[in-house]
């Protein structure tokens, strides 16, 4: 349900601490939330002060130099560093994004780096993607068929179709659009948010899929679906390029069809 006060241990309580580097030739502070559930204390801003002189162009590389650096406790996910895993979403200036692809130029100052917002957090740029993954399992993220596979052979899908799929697939669940979502972060225990149901109606407009009826029952609802009220933060927001709010319009258009 919405709260619409922080918790009191999510309050920034205390100044934090400021890494300096001397002698940097082009010095860049960032402003980075830190929390450590283990010490007990309420969350702070920590500042570091690297060189990019000596630092590679994206927000992840600075990220990676301040842990290797100045502070080896600095929590943070990262994989692939180059926008396939998912894994470095945050948000950086007051937007949701991939640190791995933003580039430090494009952030002007000092550049604050928080977790994605409205998730629980589990330590400093880490969120707790325990629900958001719950939700992704309970729209059955897999080909269902009633029909026998064609003996020996894939089921085909003509190039045409294969095409519908496309701006869905490329989806890797960073979950920067939900976290940017009003409606997401209101009423998150029961909308599905744009990045589920943008996944969702992935399998929806899979030709192969025989289970449409039965997965638009499930869709048909005040919360899960009917939430999104096309504020469209979402496919402003995401490091894809895909439009949530495009695949939920196309839910919503397929529940309407169906009743005619
Ligand atoms: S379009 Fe819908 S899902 Fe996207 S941000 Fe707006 S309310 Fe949320
Ligand atoms: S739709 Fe875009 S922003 Fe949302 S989870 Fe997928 S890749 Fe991330
Ligand atoms: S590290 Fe994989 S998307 Fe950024």
């Amino acid at each position: 349900m919405a709260e619409f006060a922080l918790p009191k241990n999510s309050k920034i309580t205390k100044k934090g601490k400021v890494h300096k580097t001397p002698g940097a030739k082009e010095p860049k502070s960032f402003k980075i939330y830190r929390y450590d559930p283990d010490t007990g204390e309420n969350p702070r801003y920590d500042t570091f002060e690297i060189d990019l002189a000596d630092c590679g162009p994206m927000v992840l590389d600075a990220l990676i130099k301040i842990k290797n650096e100045q502070d080896p406790s600095l929590t943070f996910r990262r994989s692939c560093r180059e926008g396939i895993c998912g894994s470095c979403s945050m948000n950086m200036d007051g937007k949701n994004g991939l640190a791995c692809t933003t580039s430090i130029e494009d952030c002007k100052g000092e550049l604050r780096i928080t977790p994605l917002p409205h998730m629980d957090v589990i330590k400093d740029l880490v969120p707790d993607f325990t629900h958001f993954y719950a939700q992704y399992a309970s729209i059955q993220p897999w080909l269902q068929t009633v029909s026998p596979a064609p003996s020996g052979k894939e089921r085909l899908q003509s190039p045409d179709d294969r095409n519908k799929l496309d701006g869905l697939y490329e989806c890797i669940l960073c979950a920067c659009c939900s976290t940017s979502c009003p409606s997401y972060w209101w009423n998150s225990d029961k909308f599905l948010g744009p990045a589920i149901l943008l996944q969702a109606y992935r399998w929806l407009a899979d030709s192969r899929d025989e289970m449409t009826g039965e997965r638009l029952d499930e869709l048909e609802d005040p919360f899960r679906l009917y939430r999104c009220h096309t504020i469209m933060n979402c496919s402003n927001v995401c490091p894809k390029g895909l439009s949530p709010a495009k695949a939920i319009a196309e839910i919503k258009k397929m529940v309407v069809e169906r009743q005619i």
